[in-house]
């Protein structure tokens, strides 16, 4: 469905997004990556793409960019958890204004599909588990997640208000090669500088769920693919996997491939950070249902994602 498709990639020299412009090149889609590389990098970007170096906060350059296209993925945002605090601007900027203008030039373009980057932090910290998309949203814990609950009350108030196509996803954390942020990234950066300590948010007993890169972007298109034909609508759906490591399990597995055995220290209890979920294991059993599985392991995933980065120190010196 995506052969000689013209898409736009937001965030597309980004981890996940770049990703999805390999994926739908591979395709024999025309793909167009708009980026300011404020945290991708220009390598990332697929050179088989049409690369725009600019900001989602510049209305008139998204107006020329979405002309002649005739699908979105939209995976800019400002992608960064733990220090949503610190600027609280940032995440209504960064995601729900980028996010209204990208609606904005697509309306005025006629582009009316789009498949968003949501979080599985939308959930906070449910009662159920696995948590399926109908959960009862709790109190929300975090401003990036508050942001991208505004985010997604845009795409279906567009779909339902101007026949948009939109599709959200709402991801655990993501891991694989190009990844730039997160635990696996801290720790094997920490511990290229120090080997013999390593300091944890939080008591290690989180638990969490993460989903290799690999297997996130085949969720996304196996659930466009199967209500794409549908015309209008608004669907969400969960990516993760079925099961959960603690954060010590993670650990144990990242200084086994990095060959050491530094001494762990401990900072705050069941929370990393303000907004850290102790817990997270999304229910997959939608998209399951339409024929995606995982095939990455926990463990794998894990240690893809310290290959990757051992081979390429470089993403961690420009961090
Ligand atoms: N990585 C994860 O584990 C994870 C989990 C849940 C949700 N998500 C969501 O998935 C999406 C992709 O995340 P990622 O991990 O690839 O993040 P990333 O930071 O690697 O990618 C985001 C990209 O957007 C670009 N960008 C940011 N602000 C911009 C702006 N104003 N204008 C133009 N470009 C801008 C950055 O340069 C970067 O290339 C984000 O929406 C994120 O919130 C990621």
């Amino acid at each position: 469905m995506w052969k000689g498709r013209n898409v736009v990639v937001t965030g597309g020299a980004g981890f996940i997004g770049s990703h999805v412009s390999d994926w739908l090149i591979a395709q024999g889609a025309a793909v167009t990556v708009v980026d300011n590389l404020s945290t991708g990098f220009r390598e990332f970007a697929s050179p088989a793409a049409t690369f725009v170096e600019g900001d989602m906060l510049d209305q008139a350059l998204l107006d020329r960019t979405l002309a002649g296209k005739d699908f979105v993925f939209h995976l800019q945002a400002n992608a960064d958890i733990r220090e949503n605090l610190a600027y609280p601007r940032k995440n209504v900027e960064q995601n729900v204004l980028a996010t209204q203008n990208l609606l904005e030039a697509m309306r005025a373009n006629g582009v009316k599909g789009i498949a968003f980057a949501s979080t599985g932090s939308v959930y906070g910290e449910p009662d159920v588990f696995p948590t399926p998309e109908d959960a009862p949203f709790p109190v929300q814990t975090s401003l990036y997640a508050t942001s991208k609950v505004a985010c997604e009350g845009l795409l279906s108030s567009y779909a339902l208000g101007y026949g948009f196509s939109s599709w959200v996803f709402r991801f655990v954390s993501i891991l694989g090669p190009r990844y730039t942020h997160g635990h696996v990234f801290d720790f094997v950066k920490r511990l290229r500088k120090d080997p013999s300590t390593l300091h944890v948010l939080g008591n290690g007993k989180q638990l969490k769920s993460y989903c290799h890169v690999e297997d996130c972007v085949a969720a996304i298109m196996t659930a466009v693919g199967a209500t794409a034909a549908a015309g209008s609508g608004y669907w969400v759906h969960n990516i993760g996997r079925p099961d959960m490591l603690e954060v010590n399990t993670s650990i144990s597995y990242i200084v086994r491939e990095l060959g050491l055995s530094p001494k762990l220290t401990y900072e705050g209890g069941e929370r990393g950070w303000v907004g850290d979920s102790p817990k997270i294991l999304l229910d997959i059993g939608k998209l399951r249902a339409l024929g995606w599985e995982p095939k990455h392991t926990l463990e794998s995933s894990v240690v893809d994602t310290v290959r990757y980065l051992v081979a390429n120190p470089w993403t961690m010196d420009r961090r």
